[in-house]
């Protein structure tokens, strides 16, 4: 078993900022969750599936195979061996990933590779439900987490700062929906386990967070 630090918690919060920023710390691996659930919904929107096509995407699942590598560090994710990491972060990939992943299948199919990469390395993983189902012997857990009004303006700036124009107002009501869904789905919910530390991001740095987390490892 390798050394394991859980960190879960709603979009936007900055999980993949600082996981990043402690991995590299600790030297040990990043392993990004969500990315493999996108990874899954790029598989279902190449297939023309819609997202509320519960039976289209457990039958879809079948012939999907996500794997990650690591390419300078940075975690790669490939669908049936075509390197996707490019388009991860589109937004009808994100939709895709949060109305699929509640989906009993679609966790079925990314359980084993979580589980397995964490039993051989070090690792720094993040998502929903590393702390309270995937992991739930890790050596650090923590709920990381900020106000809406906090992780919409992160959004806000960090599109703006590539150009593209957006209303903050709908960039909020898209992270609410989003956690309602992530929150209330039945299937491992996001919450906070009950060992995991609570940070509350709103008011922090990069920094102070990512040292708030390496005091908790010593
Ligand atoms: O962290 P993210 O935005 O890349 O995740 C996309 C979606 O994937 C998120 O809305 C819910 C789902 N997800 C999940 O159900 N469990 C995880 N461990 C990680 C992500």
């Amino acid at each position: 078993m390798g050394y394991n630090i859980a960190i879960d918690g709603p979009a936007g919060a900055g999980k993949s900022t600082v996981a990043k920023r402690v991995a590299q710390k600790k030297g040990f691996i990043y392993v990004d969750t969500g990315a493999m659930y996108r990874g899954l919904a790029i598989h279902f929107l190449k297939n023309g599936i819609h997202p509320e096509d519960r039976e289209g995407i457990i039958r879809a699942c079948q012939d999907a195979d996500v794997s990650i590598g690591y390419e300078d560090g940075v975690q790669q994710i490939y669908l049936n061996g075509e390197n996707v990491t490019g388009k991860l972060r589109e937004e009808a990939v994100g939709d895709m990933a949060s109305k699929s992943s509640p989906i009993p299948e679609v966790r079925e199919k990314l359980l084993m590779l979580q589980r397995s990469l964490a039993r051989e390395k070090d690792v720094v993983m993040d998502g929903r439900d590393i702390g309270t189902n995937i992991l739930p012997d890790a050596n650090v857990k923590v709920y990381l987490t900020a106000s809406v009004e906090t992780r919409a303006k992160r959004r806000y700036d960090e599109l703006a700062a590539k150009g593209i124009s957006c209303d903050m107002e709908q960039i909020a009501a898209d992270i609410q929906e989003r956690d309602y869904r992530d929150m209330t789905r039945d299937n491992a919910p996001l919450k906070k386990a009950e060992d995991a530390v609570l940070v509350d991001s709103s008011a922090m740095s990069i920094e102070e967070v990512t040292e708030a987390i390496l005091e908790l490892c010593e």
